[in-house]
């Protein structure tokens, strides 16, 4: 047995698909295997400092494996080590790590599992320093935590971008047009490789390879003079010209990361259009559709797995630690190497280099 009797559990950062079921692996195992009663804070780590919680229990977790969202809602701008709150002489920014501290004494909590990106470790990891015991879950659509080889959420994000260039090929082809893809990942192109290879795009453009609308142009025309008249472009959010910029929507000024990614689909268009006046080309922009909706069962799989581990190493003690999956291994990984570094495609990696030898172009020269 343990001597582990309570454990609060939080989401933080963006929503993705397969959080409702790390949630009811964990609250599920505790329960069933250990007696263990779990409570869950609300809306990330704001809950933790207002003290907003629910106590979860079998009832509530049952029949949400399937479901998109958190049951517990999320935020990615609340952070207790500077927390910020709306004045009227502007935005006040305090340290509410000890209030926070406070609260999970109160509840009598042992500790906290925290479910989230590279932003919500980084905090979790903070109050590990201070002394909490911390197990973290790994989160993210854009696969780019280092210490696992894959995130829940990424595969389905990847599924529903695939799915999305499955349809646009259809129109690109009866109208003989150049349809480009934007989709997320932030400043790692995993989204854009998967989703491209299995969408069958013509062109990939990820962060990690910047482009030249010029190698794009000779692709296209290429396939043209193969008789193939239209093209599909994948082009992740973070994906930039040879000596450009990324394309920055907006600011964010509460969030842990106030840089929000967004255009560079039409800006590609654009550009493209200067040197292809006789093609028609369309932009779509799949945005948070990839981070909506039901996880695929490899996502629920691995959820559940990450979430029952995430137990396991509680009641080990591996504190400071996050879940991972190291080939089909579920291990644990200290978070401070989850987090030492965003993870980034390797260009000269794997597929990439198999996605060349199919004549898939990144728009590198
Ligand atoms: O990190 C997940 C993610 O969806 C990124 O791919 C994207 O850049 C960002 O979050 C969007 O954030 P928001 O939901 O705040 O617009």
């Amino acid at each position: 047995m343990t001597k582990v009797r309570h454990i609060g559990i939080l989401t933080g950062g963006g929503d993705c698909p397969g959080l409702n079921a790390v949630i009811r692996a964990i609250t599920k195992s505790a329960i069933i295997k250990y007696g263990i009663e779990v409570i869950g804070f609300m809306d990330g780590f704001r809950g933790l400092v207002e003290n907003n919680y629910m106590a979860l229990d079998l009832r509530q977790v049952s029949g949400i494996s399937h479901t998109g969202g958190t049951i517990l809602g999320t935020s990615n701008r609340d952070n207790p080590f500077a927390f910020i709150t709306v004045t009227q002489e502007g935005l006040l920014k305090t340290d509410e790590s000890d209030r926070a501290i406070s609260n999970l004494k109160h509840l009598g909590l042992d500790g906290l599992i925290v479910i989230g990106g590279d932003g919500t470790l980084n905090i979790a990891n903070q109050f590990y320093e201070k002394g909490i015991s911390v197990v973290g879950v790994p989160k993210t659509i854009d696969n780019d935590l280092s210490g696992t080889d894959v995130t829940f959420g990424f595969n389905t994000a990847v599924n529903t971008a695939s799915e999305a260039l499955d349809r646009l090929h259809t129109t690109a082809e009866s109208h003989h047009r150049v349809m480009i893809l934007e989709v997320m990942g932030r400043y790692a192109g995993w989204i854009a490789l998967h989703a491209g290879i299995s969408g069958s795009a013509d062109v990939i453009l990820i962060p990690e390879i910047p482009f030249s609308i010029e190698a794009i142009r000779r692709k296209i025309a290429q396939r043209y003079r193969q008789g193939k008249k239209f093209s599909i472009i994948v082009v992740a959010e973070g994906a930039f010209p040879i000596g450009g910029e990324m394309v920055i929507q907006n600011y964010v000024p509460t969030s842990h990361d106030p840089i929000r990614l967004g255009g560079i689909g039409e800006k590609v268009a654009e550009d493209l259009g200067k040197v292809l006046r006789d093609v028609e080309i369309r932009v779509t922009v799949l945005g948070h559709l990839q981070r909506g909706g039901s996880p695929i069962p490899f996502d629920r799989i691995l959820g559940t797995r990450y979430g029952v581990a995430a137990v396991e190493a509680f009641v080990r003690g591996e504190y400071g630690t996050m879940v991972s999956l190291q080939g089909n291994e579920i291990k644990s990984v200290p978070l401070v190497e989850a987090i030492k570094e965003i993870r980034k495609v390797d260009p000269n990696g794997d597929l990439v280099q198999a996605a060349r030898s199919i004549g898939i172009s990144f728009g590198d020269p």
